[in-house]
């Protein structure tokens, strides 16, 4: 049997509204294994985002463990520790981007090693490359303000690929960008994936599903295999 890359027990979130109690995940329990291009599908609403905060240990489930590559039960883990263990182990690209406005492109994409100390110029180097593969080989000084919807997209993809991670959590990553920008987008997660890795990014958009080596789906509080 496949070794579990990510192991899931008993999951459960909601959140509680003034009249309803809104559930997310019902008890959910998963084996994902790693290698893999994973998409996650499922209705707006499903729940696609809350999953992946909570992979990413930006958000903390009702009940449940979570263990990456037979870790500890992370969210058991104390914010500074979840803090340093994600800096070292997990990257995720926003829904809305969530680039640092003050900072170029190329800054912002250098910005998860430079947390890690790794050398500046190295990193600008590396920093570069991941630009110039995303197309924005010309846009290195630019400041968010000053990039398209799809350009901030393809810096924030470029910086989650920075630091190496073991697990990239990537929502609706292409949500912004037109087919053929997608598509590349999608084989330049592909390459980042090998033994050690896994990529799970949400998305609604059949064709870049058909791109995946499996489908995830949400509904109704519960996470299948399709
Ligand atoms: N902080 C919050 N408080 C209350 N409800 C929330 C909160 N965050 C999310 N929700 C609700 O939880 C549900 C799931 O939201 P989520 O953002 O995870 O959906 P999604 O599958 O990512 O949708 P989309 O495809 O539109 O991005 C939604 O109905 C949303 O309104
Ligand atoms: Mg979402």
């Amino acid at each position: 049997m496949t070794k579990s890359f990510i192991e899931i027990k008993d999951l459960s979130k909601k959140f509680v509204d003034k009249n309803d109690d809104i559930i997310i995940l019902n008890n959910v329990s998963l084996k994902l294994p790693g290698n893999n291009l994973l998409a996650l599908t499922g209705p707006s609403g499903s729940g696609k985002s809350t999953l992946i905060h909570l992979l990413a240990l930006l958000d903390s489930p009702d009940n449940g463990s979570y263990s990456l590559i037979s870790s500890e039960n992370l969210f058991s883990f104390s914010e500074k520790k979840k803090s340093n263990y994600r800096k070292k182990n997990i990257s995720i690209v926003f829904q809305n981007y969530n680039l640092i406005s003050d900072l170029t492109a190329v800054e912002n994409v250098m910005l998860p090693n430079l947390y890690l100390n790794i050398k500046k110029n190295d990193t600008f180097n590396l920093a570069k490359s991941l630009l110039t593969k995303v197309g924005l080989e010309n846009r290195l000084n630019h400041k968010p303000a000053e990039l398209s919807g799809g350009e901030k997209q393809r810096v924030a993809i470029a910086r989650s690929l920075i630091n190496n991670p073991k697990l990239i959590l990537a929502d609706e990553p292409t949500g912004s960008l037109d087919t053929k920008n997608a598509e590349n987008i999608i084989e330049l997660l592909r390459n980042f994936k090998n033994q050690d890795s896994l990529i799970i990014f949400a998305t609604h958009n059949k064709s870049l599903v058909s791109k995946s080596d499996l489908e995830l789906t949400i509904s109704n509080g519960n996470v299948n295999f399709k």
